[in-house]
């Protein structure tokens, strides 16, 4: 069997540092579940597919040519690492998110990264959906100011403008929409180790998890 550290929790929490950092660590493969869904958004809006048109979208879920290679994404052979990141995408991806054959259409291609000698899985359903049998599954929040302040300095550092109110509303109606949808809702799982980070460091959050790996 493969081990895998399911890391959930909401936009903006730091999970997706976290996780790669504990892969780094441990010397596992990460993956970006959040990445695939962008990715899809993206595709969609370059074949002119509505991010609402069901079948439209999972069509192009399951035709992705995708290449991970470290921090580099390639999408039909274009570099579209910087391009996923802008908040248009980040929306469509919520919305595309929200549809159970967008889902369904990216289970196995997420599951094949479960490969020796073990995987960090970043997301919103990999405890519940994707990895159910995740020996430790981490549950990765704070509070909506603080994970708004993190993605405003997120963008600036990209250079991207930013405006911090409007950022703390889309964040809100974001983490609305993964909570109630039908489908894979962010849920804070029984079985899952609660890391609230609103006043932890980033090496704290990474130590506390290899903690728990090691116990
Ligand atoms: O960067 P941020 O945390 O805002 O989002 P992300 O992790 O890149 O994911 C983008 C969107 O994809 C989220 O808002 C979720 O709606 C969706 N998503 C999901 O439904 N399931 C996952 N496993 C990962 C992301």
């Amino acid at each position: 069997l493969i081990p895998v550290i399911a890391i959930d929790g909401p936009s903006a929490s730091g999970k997706g540092t976290v996780a790669q950092r504990v892969a780094d660590a441990l010397g596992f493969h990460y993956l970006d579940s959040g990445a695939i869904y962008r990715l899809t958004a993206l595709a969609a809006q370059q074949q002119g597919v509505g991010w609402q048109d069901e079948a439209g979208v999972a069509a192009v879920a399951a035709g992705l040519d995708v290449v991970f290679d470290g921090a580099l994404i390639l999408l039909g052979g274009m570099d579209v690492s910087e391009a996923i990141r802008s908040e248009q995408i980040g929306v469509g991806a919520s919305v595309v998110a929200a549809l159970p054959a967008v889902r369904a259409a990216l289970l196995a291609r997420q599951q094949a990264f479960a490969q020796l000698p073990g995987l960090v899985a970043d997301g919103r359903d990999m405890g519940a959906v994707v990895f159910p049998h995740a020996p430790l599954k981490v549950f990765l929040t704070a509070t909506a100011e603080a994970r708004a302040e993190r993605r405003y300095k997120q963008l600036l550092g990209r250079g991207e403008a930013a405006d911090l109110a409007a950022i703390t509303a889309d964040l809100q109606a974001r983490d609305e929409r993964d909570r109630n949808r039908a489908v894979a809702p962010l849920q804070q799982l029984p079985d899952a180790e609660l890391l609230e980070t609103t006043q932890l460091g980033i090496e704290e959050a990474v130590a506390q998890v290899l903690a728990w790996w090691q116990s």
